[in-house]
């Protein structure tokens, strides 16, 4: 048991520390909790040291803090200074639960993409709700998450070059990581990076499931897999397919284009297997698909994430079950109209490219515009805003909101549980 303080590591047993493993301290007791103020830390360890503790003990470990969160404790979501970017628990718990155990009946994995999130210490989350790992959209990401303690990590993206190839064997020496790959060259220099590192990658042949961004045909595949067996310091896990031209199709249309995707990926596995490959993985999926992913029973692993967190997007996607638990507060700085006021958070704090976000808090107003730096209210039958009035908005899209800001505010029922860094933000390498 590490004792910090006040604080004391949660589950970590000394002889299990090593060098940059990461550790979650948290408060002893609730007392030592209102009495120092802590929510809970995020340490990575430097180095261990042989310091005398007196009475023959001897011990000592070195600590880089990558979060600290103690300000907030006990302080109520109306108080945070705004824009405040907040996840409701209790939502999140409910739709990282729903996903995982819609995913277990259904006998595949589930890998949330955490593109939208970009914070580990929601991605720990997710893996306690029951993930097997997280998905990334980009090396740095994958970073990201592996320093802050996640510890199987897919990076579903094509990773080229050799500064980012630098970058995965970095991940790769804390965590186990898988890659997307598509052309015999990037295979071969990620081979090389990991051999010369001594850490071995995981490899996932991409395959185009009618998505046209990325990915060789079903035709294609074997010959990449053949590659990867023959080369040192990667591994064949199998395929990847990822149908995103899928999400924003009407019902009917999703449903039969998703099960075209995955007829495209089964022809691949099919070809593969034919030539002796063992293919253990096949992923793919989105939060706007995944009702359908889950039907067809194609994939072994899902990629949906942002549904964790829901928005307006998903709920235009059909996304059903979940709640909302991803909103935006904001104080009202203008109201010289009894019939409109401005709010400080515009397109800087919440992306608009999709659409603008719903008004969940007070009833009566809604959101009719962003500026860069203002929410343009309207009343809709409310009563009148005034200066200093919290606004509470649910997002259009949490993928383009989430990176804009430096800390999401966890709270249950308003009551802020822990301050969480959005480390990924920026994280675009
Ligand atoms: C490769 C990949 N997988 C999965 C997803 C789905 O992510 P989400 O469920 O967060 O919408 C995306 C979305 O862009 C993606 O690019």
């Amino acid at each position: 048991m590490i004792e910090c303080g006040a604080a004391r590591a949660v589950g970590e047993r000394i002889d299990q520390i090593g060098p940059e493993r990461c550790i979650a301290l948290r408060p002893v007791d609730e007392d030592d909790r209102r009495r120092v103020g802590i929510i809970g830390a995020l340490l990575v360890v430097e180095e261990l040291q042989s310091v005398d503790l007196g009475e023959g003990h001897r011990g000592g470990v070195s600590l880089r803090f990558l979060w600290f969160s103690w300000e907030h404790a006990m302080t109520s979501i109306w108080e945070l200074d705004t824009p405040a970017l907040l996840v409701d628990l209790d939502a999140l718990e409910h739709n990282a639960l729903l996903m995982a155990q819609r995913c277990a009946k259904a006998g595949i994995d589930w890998r949330p993409h955490v593109k939208a999130c970009k914070a580990p210490a929601m991605a720990r989350r997710l893996i306690e709700a029951g993930a097997v790992g997280v998905t990334c959209a980009k090396a740095s990401e994958a970073l990201v998450m592996a320093r802050g303690g996640v510890t199987n990590i897919l990076i579903a993206n094509e990773v080229v070059g050799d500064q980012k190839v630098a970058r995965l064997v970095d991940v790769a020496k804390l965590a186990t990581l898988c890659v997307a790959v598509d052309d015999a060259a990037n295979v071969r220099e990620i081979s090389a990076a990991a051999d010369a590192a001594g850490v071995t990658i995981d490899l996932l042949v991409d395959v185009d499931v009618n998505l046209h961004r990325c990915g060789v045909t079903p035709e294609e595949a074997p010959a990449l897999c053949a590659l990867i067996s023959d080369l040192p310091a990667v591994r064949l896990r199998g395929l990847m397919g990822y149908e995103g031209h899928v999400m924003g199709l009407p019902e009917n249309e999703k449903e039969r284009e998703t099960a075209a995707s995955a007829a495209i990926l089964a022809r691949a596995n099919e070809l593969c297997k034919q030539d002796g490959h063992e293919i253990g993985v096949r992923s793919g999926g989105g939060s706007g698909n995944y009702r359908f992913v889950l039907k067809q029973a194609a994939l072994t692993e899902l990629q949906a994430g942002g549904a964790a967190l829901m928005d307006l997007t998903y709920v235009q996607m059909g996304v059903e079950g979940h709640r909302q638990a991803l909103s935006l507060v904001c104080q009202v700085v203008s109201a010289v109209n009894s019939d409109r006021a401005a709010g400080d958070a515009g397109w800087k704090a919440t992306g608009r490219h999709t659409g603008l976000p719903d008004v969940a808090n007070p009833d009566g107003w809604r959101c009719v515009g962003l500026s860069a730096e203002h929410t343009h209210f309207a009343r809709d039958g409310g009563e009148q805003l005034r200066i200093g009035d919290r606004v509470e908005m649910i997002p259009h899209y949490s993928d383009s909101t989430v990176l804009l800001h430096r800390t999401l505010y966890a709270h249950r029922s308003g009551e802020v549980e822990e301050a969480w860094e959005i480390s990924g933000s920026g994280a675009l390498q």
